[in-house]
Order: structure tokens, then sequence, then C-alpha cells
């Protein structure tokens, strides 16, 4: 799709994310040729610098963080369109200022340009950006044409359910939803992307992706990091918040939807709404809870002593904030029913892994399996979103030699075996995509709630309930105890760092 004239502005563009993700994504879709040709950036922040300080911090977070090195001239032609504007968020007049310098572009250019507001700042600053550009007329420039503006909103998008229906509301008074593209970088992953296509340009794994056939579907999203200096950030937030709420919820929502109708945004993402409103409320309480939180303490972790997450830079020892959780969700419909789908995510965990693993049942046990002689594993189907991204399916074989005896066995690809490494980053693909108005790979209003729904009585659970209930786990560790006996008193076991 020809892409028209465009002025991208951040805000929040001295940040980390810009540094690390969005300057580079920008500098590399323009080295594809995908940008237009005619395309701005404007940084805005509340940092007192010039152009010239920006445009010097742009190039060495390029230098650092791109995945394509910047040679010969390529730098001093972008440097060329780069501005920084220097405002506060919740002051309608430097939104002012920044309409000036957009019309000042236009005119310079001789035609009407789109502009993309890119909001990556704290999201406790969200709301003032959302409403000045409704007021500056910023939200609503050459609206309704193909060039009108659009905006794209960082997560997390709320802390639960009330306030993220606050942001909704002012999006909808300022905003077309047409408009708004609500980020979650999983989504631009490329193998998440690659999740819609193997389940449905594939026919043998639609008849069996059911309750019929598969006995649990389990969703890892791990690291090994800790909190490292965003401790600030994270002790507001926590796993279920920063990871559960969105990443992990969506790789469910692909995981778990029924076929679209079409490829249109509005067709995938009814049908990621519609499995997520069937998921069943979480027991939190008596003999048998369907939740698990922890908190990581000192531990070994590639042979070197790491911190516990109270002895963490700004983290307050009457800290119950969890950097682990484990849930048992159920998804009430034809198609799930009595299925577990078990999802996990944490810091300072032994590996980071991002997996998902569909176990399917075992065969009846007519041949191999009344001997004892012979093991019979599941079959397993894991989806490796990242590191090694790739898919592998378990089966069981038998071993070579005079004796009858079974294996499981490995069918694999991997991505860069056949594809080759140098893939896109995923803030390359969203970013395109918003410019080319495509919301598929965003999350809709309602599909936001509709998680926040499931996560928001949790929190206010844990909330009333302090550290009572918050366990312990090494770092380095699989996790705490109790998110085994959560899968074990359900006849299963994490499988992601089994295999
Ligand atoms: C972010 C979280 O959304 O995702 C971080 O805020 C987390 O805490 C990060 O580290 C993980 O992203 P990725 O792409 O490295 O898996």
């Amino acid at each position: 799709m020809k892409i028209p004239p465009t002025i991208i502005v951040i805000f929040g563009a001295s940040g980390d994310l810009t540094a690390r993700k969005l300057a580079p994504a920008i500098f590399n879709l323009s080295q594809d040729g995908l940008l237009p040709s005619k395309c701005f950036l404007i940084g805005y922040g509340r940092k007192e610098i010039n152009d010239g300080q920006f445009r010097n911090y742009l190039k060495k977070s390029l230098e650092l963080h791109s995945r394509r090195k910047i040679h010969g001239d390529a730098w001093n032609i972008i440097a060329e369109n780069v501005q920084f504007h220097a405002g506060s968020y919740d002051n309608s007049e430097n939104f002012n200022g920044l309409g000036d310098k957009i019309k000042i572009i236009e005119k310079k250019l001789g035609e009407p340009a789109q502009c993309l507001f890119y909001i990556s700042t704290p999201p406790g600053v969200f709301k003032p950006i959302l409403e000045n550009l409704g007021i500056s007329g910023l939200a609503k420039r050459h609206s309704p044409k193909e060039i009108e503006s659009k905006v794209i909103i960082e997560k997390p998008f709320g802390r639960d359910l009330c306030s993220a229906n606050d942001l909704n509301k002012i999006i909808n008074h300022r905003f077309e939803e047409t408009q708004v593209f609500r980020i979650d970088h999983y989504l631009g992953k490329e193998t998440v992307q690659s999740l819609l296509v193997q389940r449905f340009a594939n026919s043998i794994f639609e008849p069996v992706w059911n309750r019929n056939y598969v006995s649990s579907v389990q969703i890892t999203v791990s690291e090994n990091l800790g909190v490292g200096s965003r401790g600030g950030y994270y002790e507001r937030s926590g796993a279920l918040r920063d990871m559960i709420q969105n990443h992990v919820m969506q790789l469910l929502a692909l995981t778990a939807m029924e076929p679209p109708s079409s490829l249109n945004p509005e067709s995938i993402r009814d049908e990621k709404v519609k499995a997520l409103q069937a998921i069943k409320p979480l027991v939190l309480k008596g003999k048998n809870p369907e939740i698990v939180r922890g908190v990581y303490t000192q531990g070994l972790v590639e042979d070197e002593i790491a911190l516990g997450y109270l002895q963490e830079e700004g983290i307050p020892d009457t800290s119950f904030t969890e950097t682990y959780a484990a849930l048992c969700l159920q998804i009430e419909n034809w198609r799930w029913k009595g299925v577990p789908f078990y999802l996990r995510s944490g810091k300072r965990l032994a590996a980071k892994a991002s997996e998902i693993v569909v176990q399917f049942k075992r065969p009846p046990e007519i041949l191999f399996g009344l001997d004892e002689r012979f093991s019979l594993s599941p079959n397993l189907l894991v989806i490796r979103i990242q590191p090694n991204e790739g898919i592998t399916l378990y089966l069981n074989s038998k071993t070579p030699g005079l004796e009858t005896k079974l294996q499981p066995i490995e069918l694999a690809f991997g991505y860069e075996t056949t594809f080759g490494s140098n893939t896109p980053e995923a803030y390359e693909r969203l970013i395109l995509d918003s410019l080319n108005g495509d919301g598929t790979l965003f999350i809709r209003g309602d599909e936001a709630e509709t998680s926040w729904e499931l996560v928001s009585p949790v929190l206010d659970y844990w909330q009333e309930n302090g550290k009572k209930g918050l366990e312990n786990y090494s770092s380095g560790t699989w996790g705490p105890l109790a998110a085994d006996k959560l899968l074990l008193s359900r006849g299963h076991e994490w499988l992601t760092g089994k295999q």
C-alpha cells in the first residue's frame, strides 16, 4: 500500500523504548524503502534539548540497538528530517506549538501529511496526551480522509478494568477506533503472526484442535533477567499486569480462537474477543485455587549470585508485588470445555523462553499401552515464540533393533535454519501496519477490557491479602513449588524446561 507523506511524533522521545526499539524500527523501515520518501520525525519530551542533541541521541541509539548498522550517507539523509519539540504533556499550549511545527512541514511539502502520534511515555500521562491531542485539534487533522491522524498507545493499557475503561472513554470521545492502535509488541513477533497461518493454512491441526484430542495447553513466557533498573515501574505493576494481562493473554486468544471468517482485522479481533469472553472467572481461594503468585529470592543464575526482588534497587521491604504468576484457565465453549489452559510468566526464572505447548491425549491403550515395557508419551506440539523460534511435534516411534521399544522423536522446524536470521523486529511490522491503517495486530478497546475483566478481581484479591499467599522461589529456578502443584493436582506437569 502506498503510504502518504507522514510525520511521526513520538511522545516520550528521550525514553528507553525510543532508543532501544522505536528509533531502530523507523530506521530499518526507511532502509528497506518501506516508509514514504517524505517522512519526518518529531521527538516530543519534557527535556529541554535542541534538535541537534536529539539527533545525536538517536544516532547513538541506532549504533547501539539497530539490527542494521548505519552506513555511508544513510544517517545524514534521515537527520535532516528529525526535530525535537520540548513540552509538557498536560499543557495544551505545548500541543499548539507542536501543531505549528507540523504545519510548517506541510507548507514545505506543499501537500497534507498524515500524523502518527506514538505515545511511549509512562502510563500516568497517557490521559493528558490523548486529551490534548483532542483539544489542540491534532487528533482530527484531515479527518476523515485517508490521511487522518493515527495514534499508537504503548502498554500497559490501564492498571485495571476501571482505568482501561477511562482510557477507552477518552479515546472514543477524541478519536475514531480506526485511528487507534493499542500496541502489544508480542503480536508483532514473526512467530506470533505465524501462529494464525500455522493453525488455519494447514488442514491437519484444525480437526484435532479441541477438547476431543487436546488434554491441556500450556503457555510459558519466562525471563531469566530480574527487574534491573526498572524496579520503580515494576513495583507498581507485577507479573500479572506486566505480562499476563497482555502478552500471555494474546497468545492464549490466538491459540484458542475460532477460525475467523476473513482476514479482515475486525473478523480476527471479533474471534479473539469471543475466546477471551468465554473464560470462566478464576477461583481465587479454597482448596484448589486456580492461581499462584510468587516473588524471586536470591539464587544462582549462570554461576553468579543474583539478588532477590526485595534487594533490587527501589523496592521497599513491605513490597508484595509478584514477579511470577501461574494460572489455570477454563474456556467455557464447545471447543475447549474441560481443557485446562495453564499460563505462567515470571522474572529470574531458569531460562528465557516463550512457548505454547499443546499436549494431546494419549492414544487408547489397545496395543503398546497394555504392555508395561512401553511407556507412551503424549504427543506434543511445541510452538517456540522465542528463542530458537520454531515448531516441534513430538511423536512416539520405534527404536531401531530386534526388540520393540518406543521412544519419543521430534519433527522439528526452526526459523533460522529455514529462513535465516535478521528477521524484522516486532516494532517494524507494527509501525508499518499502523501507517497503513491496519489494526489486525493491535488490541481493540473491548479486547483490552475483556482481558482486564479476568485479571482485575485477582489484583483486588491480592491487594487485600498483602504478603499472605505470596510464595518465594529462588532465582534461576522454574518458579514456586505451588505452581507445580497447581498442575499436579490436575494431572499435568509443566513441560517447558523439561523436554
Ligand atoms: C515488556 C515488559 O512488555 O515485555 C517487560 O514490560 C518484559 O517486563 C518484556 O521484559 C519482554 O519482552 P520480550 O520481547 O523480550 O519477550
